[in-house]
C-alpha cells in the first residue's frame, strides 16, 4: 500500500526582520502542496516555525534594549500573523526557543558526541556574522563572504567539531542511489563538485564568543552551532527526543522539505550527515526553489525595495497573490516580481478568465431558468472535447502537483478555464435562449458549463483556497469535496445556482500603477526608518542629560587640531566653561562669539588634541557635509533646555 502520509516542510525563519514576499513564497507553496494532498486523502503535516538562536539575533536584540527572547517574541508575533493573513494551513509552528526542542537538540548532540562524532578544538577561520558561517581561506572570495558577498573576519576559539569529513563518500553514495533526493537536479552537482569533491573539513558546531544559543550540554560555556540547532526542526517538531514521538514515527522521514536554494549546502550535506550520525533516516526530496527578485536585483533593507506581503494581499486580496506567485515564477527558477505584472494578472487570468467565467455562467442560468437547471438536457456538439479536456487537465495538474511544477499546473488549469469560456462562444446560448426547440440543449450547455466550473474550484482549492468555496457557492454546491471529486464529468444531478459578488474586480492598471508610484513616494522616508529603528528611552533616561543655553565669549582655533575650535562659554554658573568642539570645518572663531548656544552641561569632561572639554554644543547635520550649530540668541544664560 502506498504511504498516505504527508510531511512537509518550510525554512524556519529568522525573526530578524519583517518577513516579505520571497518568505511568502516558500510559505505559499508548502501551503498548496499541503492542501492538494489533503485533498487527496493524504493525512498531512506541514511544518513551519523560526530560527530564533544565534548571534545576530543577539546584537539586533541588544541594539534595541530588549533581551533577545523579548525581541523575537514580538517579531513572532507578526510572522504568525501573516501566515494567518495568507491562509497557511500549518499543523505546527515550531519556535527553536520551545523547551521541547532545546531538550531535544541537546540530546542529539550528546549522542553524536557519545558516538565520537562530536570532539573538542580550536576554530580558525573566516566567519561572516550575517550568515553565522565559517569559510576557509580558499572558500572566501576576496575576503568576502561566498554566500552573501559581505566581509569575513578571521575568528579562533576554542569549539566542538563534527566530523562531516567522515560523511563525504556516504552522502555520495546517498545522492547516486537516491535520485529526486536534491532537486532541481542540476543542484546535485553542485553540491558535489563545489562542496564535496574540494574535501568536506569538519563542521564547528559550538560557539562561545556569544550566550544566545541552546547550551552544548556537556560543556555550558558553550551554546550549539544554530545550523544544528535548526535543522534538527524538522524532526523535534514531530516529538523526536521527547516523551511523546509518535508524530515522529507515524511522519518521519519527511517527504519535502521546501527551502530556497540559497540553504540547498545545508539541507542536502549537513542535515543528511547529522541525521546518518544519529542514525535515523533521511528525507524523501530536498526541493530549492529559486528566488524572487526585482528589477534591481535582490531585495534587502539596505536598499529599501523590500516588497510588503501584507500591503499587496490587503489592496489585492491573498488568493490574487497566492496565484500570482505561484504561476508567474517557474518553481526551481529565479524569477522577477513586479506590480505591473502582478496587475496584468489579475486582470487577465483572474478577472478576465476566472471571473468572467464563473459570472457569465450564473448570470445566464439566472436569466434563462431563473437560476435552477431543468432536469431534461441534450448533449451535443463540442461537450466531448470539453470532457476530455477536463479529464486530461486534471490528470495533468496532478502530475504537475506531485512534482511541485506549481506554475505548469496553473498554466494547464487555466487553458481548461480558457476552454470553457470558449465553450460559451461556440454553443451560443444567446441563440439558443430564442429558439424554444433548443431548451434541452441549452440546459445541457449550461450544466456543463456548471460542471467545468466545478472542476475548476477543485482544482484551485490548493492554490486559491479562498477563492474556491465562494465559487461554489454561486454555483449552489456546499459540503467537503476530495481531488477524486474532479475526476467525475456530471457528478452533480442539476445546478441552482445564486448570484454572489464578482471574486475579481478589475484594476485600472493605469491609475494603479500611479497610486503606487506615490505611495513609494511616500513610505520611502529614510528618517522615519531610522527613528523607527533606534531603541525607546524613557522619560528619566532623558532626564540624566543637563542641557543649558550658553553664550560663547571667546573662541580660537586649536593649533594641532585642524577639526576643533575650542570655545569659553558663560553658562550662567559664573566660571567660564571650556569646551572643544568638532565644528572648525564649517565655523571660523568669529562666527561663533558673542553667539547663545545649547551645552551639554553635565557630560564628563575628556582631553581633546591637549584642551579638556567640559561638555558639547548641540549642533544638526544640515547635509551630507554640513553642520549648523544651534543657535539661541536672547535666552538668558544658564536657562535650562528640555
Ligand atoms: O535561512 N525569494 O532563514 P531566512 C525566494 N533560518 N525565497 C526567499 C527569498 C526570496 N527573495 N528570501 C527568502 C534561513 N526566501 C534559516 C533557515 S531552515 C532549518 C533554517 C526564503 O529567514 C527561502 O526559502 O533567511 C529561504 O531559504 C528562506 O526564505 C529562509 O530565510
Ligand atoms: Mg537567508
Amino acid at each position: 500500500m502506498d504511504k498516505n502520509t504527508f510531511y512537509i516542510t518550510t525554512p524556519i525563519y529568522y525573526p530578524s526582520d519583517k518577513l516579505h514576499i520571497g518568505h511568502t513564497y516558500s510559505t505559499v507553496a508548502a501551503d498548496t502542496m499541503a492542501r492538494y494532498k489533503r485533498l487527496r486523502g493524504y493525512d498531512v503535516f506541514f511544518l513551519t516555525g523560526t530560527d530564533e538562536h544565534g548571534q545576530k539575533i543577539e546584537d539586533i536584540a541588544k541594539a534595541a534594549g530588549v533581551t533577545p527572547k523579548e525581541y523575537v517574541d514580538k517579531i513572532v508575533d507578526g510572522i504568525k500573523s501573516l501566515w494567518k493573513l495568507m491562509n497557511i494551513s500549518y499543523d505546527k509552528f515550531i519556535r527553536t526557543t520551545d523547551d521541547y526542542h532545546e531538550k531535544a537538540v541537546q540530546k542529539i548532540f550528546k549522542k553524536m558526541y557519545d558516538k565520537g562524532d562530536i570532539y573538542k578544538g580550536y576554530y580558525e577561520g573566516l566567519y561572516c556574522k550575517p550568515c553565522e558561517s565559517f569559510w576557509t581561506e580558499t572558500q572566501a572570495v576576496d575576503g568576502k563572504c561566498p554566500d552573501c558577498g559581505r566581509p569575513v573576519a578571521k575568528a579562533r576559539e576554542e569549539a566542538y567539531f563534527f566530523k562531516l569529513s567522515n560523511y563525504a563518500d556516504k552522502l555520495v553514495d546517498y545522492y547516486n542511489s537516491h535520485p529526486g533526493f536534491i532537486e532541481p537536479e542540476s543542484r546535485q552537482n553542485e553540491m558535489i563538485n563545489n562542496f564535496i569533491k574540494p574535501g568536506l573539513q569538519d563542521l564547528c558546531v559550538s560557539r562561545s564568543s556569544f550566550k544566545w544559543g541552546i547550551p552544548v550540554p556537556i560543556n555550558e560555556e558553550h551554546v550549539i552551532y544554530v545550523w544544528l540547532d535548526a535543522l534538527t526542526n524538522y524532526i523535534t517538531a514531530l516529538g523526536y527526543g521527547s516523551e511523546d514521538d509518535s508524530n515522529y514515527k507515524k511522519f518521519w522521514p519527511a517527504d519535502v522539505h521546501l527551502i530556497g536554494k540559497d540553504i540547498i549546502r545545508f539541507h542536502t550535506i549537513y542535515w543528511p550527515a547529522f541525521l546518518m550520525s544519529i542514525e535515523e533516516p533521511l528525507p524523501e526530496k530536498v526541493y530549492g526553489h529559486g528566488w524572487v527578485l526585482l528589477k534591481d536585483g535582490k531585495m534587502s533593507k539596505s536598499k529599501g525595495n523590500v516588497v510588503d506581503p501584507v500591503f499587496l494581499a490587503d489592496r489585492y486580496g491573498v488568493d490574487a497573490l497566492r496565484y500570482y506567485l505561484l504561476r508567474e515564477i517557474a518553481f526551481g527558477s529565479d524569477g522577477e516580481f513586479s506590480n505591473e505584472n502582478l496587475i496584468n494578472r489579475i486582470n487577465s487570468d483572474l478577472a478576465n478568465d476566472l471571473g468572467n467565467l464563473v459570472s457569465r455562467t450564473v448570470a445566464m442560468v439566472l436569466k434563462y431558468f431563473d437560476g435552477e437547471i431543468p432536469a431534461e438536457r441534450e448533449a451535443g456538439e463540442f461537450d466531448d472535447e470539453l470532457k476530455a479536456l477536463a479529464a486530461e487537465t486534471v490528470e495533468k495538474a496532478e502530475k504537475s502537483l506531485d512534482t511541485l511544477n506549481f506554475s505548469v499546473a496553473l498554466t494547464d488549469i487555466w487553458k481548461f478555464i480558457s476552454r470553457t469560456n470558449k465553450y460559451i462562444d461556440e454553443t451560443q446560448p444567446w441563440l439558443l435562449i430564442k429558439d424554444e426547440s433548443k431548451k434541452a440543449r441549452l440546459a445541457e450547455v449550461m450544466y456543463n458549463l456548471c460542471e467545468s466550473i466545478r472542476i475548476i474550484s477543485v482544482l484551485i482549492c490548493p492554490f486559491l483556497p479562498l477563492t474556491s468555496p465562494e465559487i461554489r457557492k454561486q454555483l449552489g454546491i456546499s459540503g467537503d469535496f476530495t481531488w477524486d471529486d474532479c475526476k467525475v464529468f456530471g457528478k452533480e444531478a442539476t445546478y441552482k445556482v445564486c448570484k454572489g459578488d464578482i471574486i475579481f474586480p478589475r484594476i485600472d492598471i493605469e491609475k494603479e500603477l500611479a497610486e503606487l508610484e506615490k505611495k513609494k513616494a511616500e513610505n520611502v522616508n529614510p528618517v522615519k526608518a531610522e527613528i523607527e529603528g533606534i531603541a525607546k528611552i524613557g522619560i528619566d533616561d532623558f532626564a540624566k542629560v543637563d542641557l543649558r543655553v550658553a553664550k560663547v565669549t571667546a573662541c580660537e582655533p586649536i593649533p594641532k587640531a585642524k577639526k576643533l575650535l575650542k570655545l569659553t562659554l558663560d553658562d550662567g554658573t559664573g566660571t567660564p566653561r571650556t569646551v572643544a568642539s568638532g565644528i572648525a570645518k564649517w565655523y571660523k572663531p568669529e562666527d561663533l562669539t558673542g553667539k547663545s548656544v545649547i551645552v551639554v552641561s553635565n557630560l564628563k569632561p575628556a582631553v581633546l588634541c591637549g584642551v579638556e572639554s567640559n561638555g558639547m554644543i548641540l549642533a544638526a547635520d544640515a547635509a551630507e557635509d554640513d553642520v549648523k550649530v544651534i543657535f539661541v540668541d536672547g535666552v538668558p544664560e544658564g536657562s535650562k533646555v528640555r
